[in-house]
């Protein structure tokens, strides 16, 4: 067996699973976000640790094999969060989150101290409020004392391996979104941390994230009822593994996860593209491979938010009942998902969302074919993306509340002009870690060869001919409307 555990934003999720890709049980734990201040989103990393080591011990508990034959646990994280430790390793401050708008004045000052030419040349990424640098230099600014007592930062996951096994490191997948890292050659960048008076101590050893890191401390052992053999390798952030625990490891292999906020993930074997920052771009949890990533924040929720608006008595089938009796282009009714502002290509947090072509012989039903075409008009801005650097995009996988649908699904196939596929059994970025566990311990040769054994489709939709020539000509129209109602907000 080995074992993945996810530590998410609002939960740890593990998963037990056996040689043949199986989970045979699973547990999760939810911890508190700490919101001291609007826009402020923290977490104690000591709940993570006593959340897991519960999780463990539950797991352990009703596990009724020899705990020796779980022989491996590797992790998946929320991304970004800035966890501060001084030199025993003891952590300072609460750790700051992905998810955390603090750090507008230091993402200008990144620009202006790196430029934003060679921060991208360097990290191939924009300077994002939720990244962990400008974290960082807010901690420096605002709190000076704590930054001095602080001998290095770690990642949220990376943190709670450390207190598994005693060890202190960090991997690539999870490293690509701290700006600090040179992603093409795969070290810390010097030059950037020269420029804010970063010592290279500050930043923890890298290495792979099926690398083995140690076993499990006597200590964790005894608390969890595992066995204090049981090995442990690096794991990888959260996007990176939910990829790996859906198959995306091969050139050509997309991701649509469509959750509260919608993501479209494509692997990328090279490392010199240039998407103008654009999209993220970041190390994969395979050795030497990369992925690129667009965000849509409203996708579930413009769904959501409308259901709970217009119909708050119904369940999502319910409500999505009769939206298969709309043809595609839902009669002309067009929706932009803009209703917290957009990530992916616009990078704008003012512009709000719309419906227009509104007809006095719309039903309800049009309005929510017209909220799930929209959602995947934005989608497909970050297909249209990669597809416009050279790339070939024809296979997509498609997870989360987006593949619980089949009208959904071939409206997918139909918008992005690819084969849509839906996983056999969904697991998410636990999966993707008890995968980097799988292939550490050396029960295959690559993550590639762990996909093909754990990682099964179960429906194709193809691409309607009629309907991709109805939804390309809306697509165009979409993409209008966003310049179109920009002042609105402004
Ligand atoms: C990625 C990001 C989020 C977190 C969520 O850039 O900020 O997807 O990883 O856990």
């Amino acid at each position: 067996y080995v074992m993945g555990v996810d530590l998410g934003t609002s939960a740890v999720k593990i998963l037990l699973v056996n040689q043949n890709g199986e989970v045979c049980h699973e547990v999760s734990k939810s911890y508190p976000l700490i919101i001291e201040k609007s826009g402020y989103s923290e977490q104690n990393p000591e709940e993570w640790v006593e959340k897991t080591t519960a999780g463990l011990a539950e797991l352990i508990d009703v596990f009724d094999g020899d705990v020796s034959d779980i022989e491996g646990i590797s992790f998946s994280g929320q991304m970004h969060g800035l966890v501060l430790v001084d030199h025993e390793g003891q952590v300072v401050r609460n750790a700051i989150l992905w998810n955390d708008t603090r750090t507008t004045p230091q993402c200008e000052e990144i620009y202006d101290v790196v430029g934003k030419q060679r921060l991208l040349e360097i990290t191939k990424n924009p300077a994002l409020e939720g990244f962990t640098l400008p974290k960082i230099l807010w901690v420096k600014e605002h709190e000076p004392e704590i930054l001095e007592r602080s001998s290095l930062f770690m990642l949220p996951k990376d943190y709670l391996r450390y207190r598994i096994t005693g060890h202190i490191h960090m991997e690539y997948s999870d490293a690509a979104g701290t700006l600090l890292l040179d992603i093409a050659k795969r070290e810390w960048s010097q030059e950037i941390l020269n420029l804010f008076d970063l010592s290279t101590g500050f930043c923890p050893p890298l290495i792979e994230s099926h690398d083995f890191v140690g076993t499990v401390t006597e200590q964790i052992a005894k608390e969890t009822g595992l066995s204090d053999k049981t090995k442990v390798f690096a794991g990888g952030a959260d996007n990176a593994c939910g990829a790996i625990g859906s198959g995306i490891l091969n050139e050509g292999k997309t991701l649509c996860s469509i959750g509260t906020s919608g993501v479209v993930l494509s692997y990328e074997e090279r490392n010199d593209l240039d998407f103008e920052g654009k999209v993220h771009y970041f190390n994969h949890g395979e050795e030497n491979a990369y992925y690129t990533m667009g965000v849509t924040l409203a996708a579930g929720y413009s769904l959501s938010w409308f259901k709970d608006t217009f119909a708050t008595e119904e369940d999502f089938d319910q409500f999505l009942d009769g939206v298969d009796e709309v043809a595609a282009g839902s009669n002309g009714l067009l929706f932009t998902p803009y209703i917290v502002g957009e990530r992916t290509p616009h990078a704008d947090s003012s512009i709000r969302g719309s419906f227009i072509g509104i007809d006095a012989a719309h039903e309800r039903k049009h309005f929510a074919r017209s909220v799930l075409e929209g959602i995947t008009f934005s989608l497909n801005e970050s297909i249209e993306i990669f597809r416009n650097s050279g790339k070939t995009i024809d296979s997509i996988i498609s997870i989360g509340g987006g593949a619980k649908n089949e009208t959904w699904l071939q409206m997918q196939a139909d918008i992005f002009n690819a084969k849509v596929e839906k996983l056999a059994s969904e697991q998410g970025p636990g999966m993707g870690a008890a995968m980097l566990a799988a292939y550490g311990c050396g029960w295959y040769p690559s993550l590639k060869d762990c996909a093909q054994e754990f990682i099964q489709t179960s429906k194709t939709y193809y691409p309607i001919k009629e309907n991709v020539e109805v939804y390309k000509n809306l697509f165009k129209i979409y993409q209008q409307v966003y310049t179109q109602t920009k002042e609105l907000n402004d």
